[in-house]
């Protein structure tokens, strides 16, 4: 099938390769030339691993290309919106400039029978005005709304086999053409056993914000159990591990730190409750306020448990933070927790070293004020305290012996629970984690 995908971001650029993956003729369309350049060269603009080797794979096909025109789109069959809808400055709603600019810019474009799919996360009710726009341009096309639940770090397995596809469409019913269209560019993984559900078009957008709101608030509930475990001087690790052998509560996700960040999960919740104001049903969601409040609050306790560590205050002490992006495996360092505490350590005067397998580039286009070190050995050297911030594996399987003959002081916060505090104790180290004693 002909296919063009609209916005070459995490999503879209993961979401072309897969395509041309599956067989199918595939054009990637984004405004940003460098970007496309880039792709075109199979160079991804970002690390997600493996996403290289499959755009250099796909491309030896013939099957993928690249370009920043709209135009590019006419002759394909389906269309898939994959642009981002960043937080509004100032705001908590969604801006969603850049998925009316994408659809009104594709609509000329558009045959009849084609089928646009939209992938971006919207407020509800986004999907039925713009398929509206497109009935009034094209009767003959239709609009489907299909949410894309890819995680960071695993993006082209996830979207290769996928835990679900969700359909929306006008109606909701399984008889709708576009759902047999939709169905032949997902043909590999329907036939693997893929679960495929088709609902509404509000449903199907609230199936993505539902989905990230559950996982923001099991991670701030695991986070206001290990205040709690502060409070007493116990250990929600073990806590986590024991509630999460029921398995209607599972353990995934309930890992207590510096809590969630990046691009998707603190900008929906925010923009899920400012959809539900508009709605009138605010009251549904104020729960979302405190799930925010409980994240955020995991920052300012670093920096506090940091102080305490550095003997009361930070002034001049020398801090290293191993890790900038949001999460290991990505380079991402969009609200990156991780980041946003090594910056307001500087800020209370400490003197701080970052360290980063692959984000440090982004980091330092974000906050260029901070000190960047690419090996970690330098990064520990002479440190009066080291924090574990983004849980790479690189950190998990440090060595406490060799980085006490690196550091100045062996004072280590671990912003993620993942050491093991025995063998660090054991090699001298002052250990403090988040919600352990
Ligand atoms: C998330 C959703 O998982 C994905 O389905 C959606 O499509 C996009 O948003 P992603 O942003 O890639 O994906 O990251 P995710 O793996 O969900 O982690 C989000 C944040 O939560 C990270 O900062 C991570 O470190 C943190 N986290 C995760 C925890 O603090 N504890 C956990 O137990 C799990």
């Amino acid at each position: 099938m002909r296919i063009s995908v609209i916005g070459c971001g995490y999503l879209g650029a993961v979401h072309a390769a897969c395509m041309a993956k599956l067989g199918h003729d595939v054009v990637g369309i984004d405004v940003d030339e460098t970007k496309i350049k880039d792709l075109a060269g199979a160079k991804a603009p970002f690390y997600e691993p493996g996403l290289e080797e499959l755009l250099a794979e796909v491309q030896t096909t013939g099957r993928l290309t690249f370009s920043t025109e709209l135009s590019a789109a006419e002759g394909s069959h389906v269309h898939f919106i994959c642009v981002g809808t960043p937080q509004k400055k100032g705001e908590n709603a969604a801006d969603l400039s850049y998925v009316n600019a994408a659809l009104h810019g594709l609509v000329p474009y558009l045959s009849p029978g084609d089928l646009v799919v939209g992938k971006s996360t919207v407020p509800v009710g986004t999907a039925t005005r713009l398929a509206e726009v497109v009935e009034e341009s094209e009767p003959a096309a239709h609009l489907l709304w299909n949410p894309e639940f890819l995680r960071e770090g695993h993006a082209v397995a996830d979207t290769l086999s996928p835990d679900r596809l969700v359909y929306g469409i006008e109606g909701g019913s399984e008889e709708h053409p576009a759902v047999q269209k939709l169905d032949e560019v997902y043909a590999a993984s329907i036939q693997a056993g893929t679960p495929r559900l088709v609902t509404d078009l509000p449903t199907a957008e609230l199936v993505k914000t539902a989905a990230n709101s559950f996982l923001a608030t099991k991670i701030s509930f695991i986070n206001a159990m290990a205040e709690l475990c502060d409070a007493v001087g116990a250990d929600v690790t073990l806590l986590a591990d024991a509630i999460g052998m029921d398995n209607r509560i599972g353990r995934r996700f309930l890992n207590a730190g510096i809590g969630f960040g990046g691009g998707c999960l603190p900008k929906d919740i925010r923009a899920f409750m400012a959809r539900a104001g508009e709605l009138g049903a605010d009251q549904a969601l104020t729960f979302l306020r405190e799930v925010d409040a409980i994240n955020m609050r995991r920052r300012s306790r670093v920096v506090e448990l940091t102080r305490e560590l550095c003997d009361g205050s930070l002034l001049g002490k020398r801090i290293t933070v191993l890790g900038a992006a949001f999460k290991p495996e990505s380079d991402d360092v969009r609200d990156s927790p991780a980041l946003s505490v090594a910056a307001q350590l500087q800020l209370q005067g400490a003197v701080v070293t970052v360290t980063d397998p692959e984000a440090l580039a982004n980091a330092a286009r974000r906050f260029p004020e901070l000190h960047y070190e690419h090996v970690t050995e330098s990064a520990l050297t002479r440190a009066n305290a080291v924090l574990l911030l983004t849980e790479w594996q690189e950190y998990r399987d440090l060595d406490p012996y060799e980085a006490a003959a690196l550091v100045s002081t062996c004072k280590i916060l671990d912003g993620r629970n993942v050491l093991d505090p025995s063998k660090w104790r054991a090699a001298g180290w002052t250990y403090r984690g988040l919600g352990r004693p």
